[in-house]
């Protein structure tokens, strides 16, 4: 069963084809970072610009490697006769975005006649395990969707029965990082920027910088607003001391990764504790820190959980159609292309 996907939720335009939810045949996608890199964040209108203008490349892109030498080149006639169906993210996402690719798997739906799977994206983040996987995923399964704005907690007991353990109660772990690299004049988007100025942070710097770990209770949610002020005011100290330089920088970096990462991993591991799963699905933007992923493999091998940890490479963590297609195959349910409607707060707390 092939499955063309499409993503558009924010600034990239993707579109993939995925054989039975786990082989990528193909996975384009097209990003307006770079614009968004000079404003210090997306500005949605330019988001949207950008892809409708991406949207027909990348769609011819993706389809491309199905192109047998006797059939012709037109999309249209791709999908009628390689492509079983038809997934597109309905969101969360910014609306402009979300309706590039919605109005385009509508329209590809329609003329083709395939059925159109709407998909959640933020659930989809977890489907990027399951893609050019060799290990089985076994269920229960704890999930940690780690985005740009979402951080939650999840027990999924099968493909599409899911119930929500916790989630933030405030900004995203994504959006504090983006928020700090704004903060320290570092550019869009803030988490890979953050990890690589974090690197640079050795025992012999000479600024130490401690930072809280907010909300590290009991509790499977988090809060990582407060965060910001707190990196807000060990900046106003640094330049009151005039020692704002790239070496204070780097340990706020540092420990502002440290921050996030020590909680992100102590909630995974006491939601594991509790719910005791076979594995760990981790998924989202902030899966890419490769720090992240140190922690948590250690952490799992250390509590000597009987499970194992799941993290997508980096290029599947952020936004990918390649996610879409893997869960629209797994837990998708195709819907009347006339009830299909891009929903930029769709609800994740199932
Ligand atoms: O999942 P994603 O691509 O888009 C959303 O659905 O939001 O996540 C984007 C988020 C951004 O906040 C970005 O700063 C963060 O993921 N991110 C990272 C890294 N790469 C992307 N955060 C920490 N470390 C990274 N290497
Ligand atoms: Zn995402």
């Amino acid at each position: 069963m092939k499955i063309l996907a499409i993503e558009s939720s924010a600034d990239e335009t993707g579109a993939a084809v995925v054989e039975n939810g786990i082989h990528i045949l193909s996975n384009s996608i097209s990003s307006s970072l770079l614009i968004h890199n000079i404003t210090g964040g997306i500005i949605p209108e330019t988001a949207a610009r950008e892809q409708i203008k991406f949207i027909i490349p990348v769609l011819q892109q993706a389809l491309k490697p199905l192109i047998k030498s006797t059939t012709s080149t037109e999309i249209i006639k791709i999908i009628q006769t390689e492509i079983d169906s038809i997934a597109v993210t309905i969101g969360p996402g910014l609306i402009g975005s979300l309706l590039v690719g919605v109005e385009s798997a509508k329209t590809l739906a329609y003329v083709t006649n395939k059925p159109l799977i709407p998909v959640n994206h933020i659930f989809a983040h977890l489907y990027a395990n399951w893609l050019e996987q060799s290990k089985t995923i076994e269920f229960p399964a704890i999930g940690l969707i780690v985005s740009g704005g979402h951080t939650e907690l999840f027990l999924i007991k099968n493909h599409g029965s899911w119930k929500w353990l916790g989630g933030t109660r405030d900004d995203a772990a994504g959006e504090a990082f983006d928020k700090t690299a704004r903060l320290l004049g570092l550019g869009y988007p803030g988490g890979p920027a953050i990890a690589e100025i974090a690197k640079r942070h050795t025992e012999k710097n000479r600024v130490h910088i401690h930072l809280p770990r907010p909300l590290n209770d009991q509790s499977l949610d988090f809060s990582f607003s407060g965060l910001k002020s707190a990196v807000m005011r060990e900046i106003q100290n640094l330049k009151k001391n005039n020692v704002m330089n790239a070496e204070a920088q780097s340990s706020l970096a540092y420990e502002l990764q440290e921050s996030i990462t020590d909680v992100l991993v102590s909630k995974t591991i006491l939601a594991a504790k509790l719910y005791r799963p076979k594995s760990i699905l981790v998924g989202g933007g902030v899966a890419a820190n490769s720090r992240l992923k140190e922690k948590l493999t250690k952490t799992v091998i250390k509590e000597g959980l009987d499970c194992l940890l799941f993290i997508p490479p980096p290029s599947l963590c952020t936004d990918n159609a390649a996610a879409i297609g893997s869960f629209a195959f797994f837990c998708g349910k195709p819907s009347s292309i006339f009830s299909v409607n891009a929903y930029p707060d769709f609800e994740v707390e199932v």
